[in-house]
């Protein structure tokens, strides 16, 4: 199979590039480094190249041949979209409706996309399943939605198959210790746990303990990469099999507070990672957890590593192996 990997060079991306290339198929990798770095992508071509650019998305697909799209390029930082919204829309939709119209031309009629638990917004009930409402609440998880009513539409319209795979929080780091989680800046809870255990930062900070959760912090739903390669590789197999378009949840169902990662942090680090106590922070729901039933039951996705103290333990492997 020939796969375009739109935002390989990211942390997800890169993982998964290294997924299908073990799994034998032949792929390039489509990133214009704006937050990816070239050295993640172990495996396959490598184009550096922005989707903006509509003459090399024709060249790309012109040479590829390719059999399916997985995208993962997008702005990822809620808070900022909050500040300079033009940039999510321009990028995460705009930008997503020229990759679509550029497929279409090309004939490619396969796509797997990363959405996101941010198009739920509030939540009105845990654990989410697909059933919930979508009313995100930030510019970033607008333009997540967006995307995936277009994709609906264009089915539709187009014929254009895509699985649109809901992440909770992605976690962790490959198993092998190839490759972990490179955000600059960073704004995820385990890799900034884990420089404050490494000293690379003074402290962790946790925004709010009055919550109505049994420790007062709030509680989120880690999925591990690997397990997340998986479902994409799932999702895949099922629209080569001639399956509908649809949406998932991965999650592992499973939540744990910042209090629960910090301490299993101190666990399997050794190191005390000292903490700084600061209030909630606007549109921080108290609990966000996946119900991940219906990827289980229609793509057969069986998460390996949901355990906490291992997702930690190999995000921590390769803190150490960089620092
Ligand atoms: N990390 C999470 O917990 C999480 C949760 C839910 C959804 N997601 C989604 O998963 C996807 C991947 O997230 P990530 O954490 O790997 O982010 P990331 O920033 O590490 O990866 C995104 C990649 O896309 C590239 N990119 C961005 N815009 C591009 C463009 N216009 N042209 C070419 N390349 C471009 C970046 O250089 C980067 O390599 C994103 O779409 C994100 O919204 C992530």
């Amino acid at each position: 199979m020939n796969i375009l990997v739109v935002g390989g060079a990211g942390y997800i991306g890169s993982h998964m590039v290294k997924r299908l290339g073990q799994a034998g198929c032949h792929v390039t990798t489509l990133d214009n480094l704006s937050s990816g770095h070239r050295d993640a992508v172990l495996c396959g071509e490598f184009v550096q190249g922005d989707m903006a650019d509509r003459p090399l998305l024709d060249q790309v697909f012109a040479q590829g041949q390719f059999d399916a799209v997985m995208h993962f390029a997008s702005f990822i930082q809620v808070g900022e979209s909050v500040q300079a919204p033009a940039k999510y829309y321009a990028n995460n939709l705009v930008n997503t409706l020229q990759l679509l119209d550029v497929m279409l031309a090309h004939d490619v009629k396969h796509l797997i996309f990363s959405s996101t638990a941010a198009t739920f917004g509030e939540p009105q009930y845990v654990p989410i399943d697909e059933a919930h409402p979508q009313q995100p609440i930030n510019p970033y998880g607008r333009t997540k939605l967006m995307v995936e009513l277009a994709l609906a539409d264009y089915d539709q319209a187009y014929g254009l198959k895509s699985v649109c795979l809901r992440y909770f929080n992605a976690a962790g780091a490959d198993p092998e210790g190839h490759l972990g989680e490179r955000h600059e800046p960073e704004t995820h809870l385990v890799p900034l746990v884990l420089q404050a255990a490494s000293g690379r930062r003074p402290h962790i900070s946790v925004f709010g303990r009055d919550y109505d959760t049994p420790d007062g912090t709030c509680i989120r739903d880690y999925v591990h990469i690997a397990d997340l390669c998986e479902a994409h590789w799932l999702a895949l197999q099922h629209l080569r099999q001639g399956g509908a378009s649809d949406a998932f949840n991965l999650g592992n169902g499973n939540g744990f507070s910042v209090q629960e990662v910090i301490d299993t942090a101190r666990q399997v680090t050794g190191q005390s990672i000292p903490l700084q106590e600061g209030p909630r922070r606007a549109g921080d729901p108290a609990r966000l957890v996946a119900d991940a039933t219906r990827a289980r039951q229609l793509l057969g996705w069986q998460p390996q590593y949901a355990d906490l103290a291992t997702l930690i333990g190999h995000a921590w492997a390769w803190e150490q192996s960089r620092h």
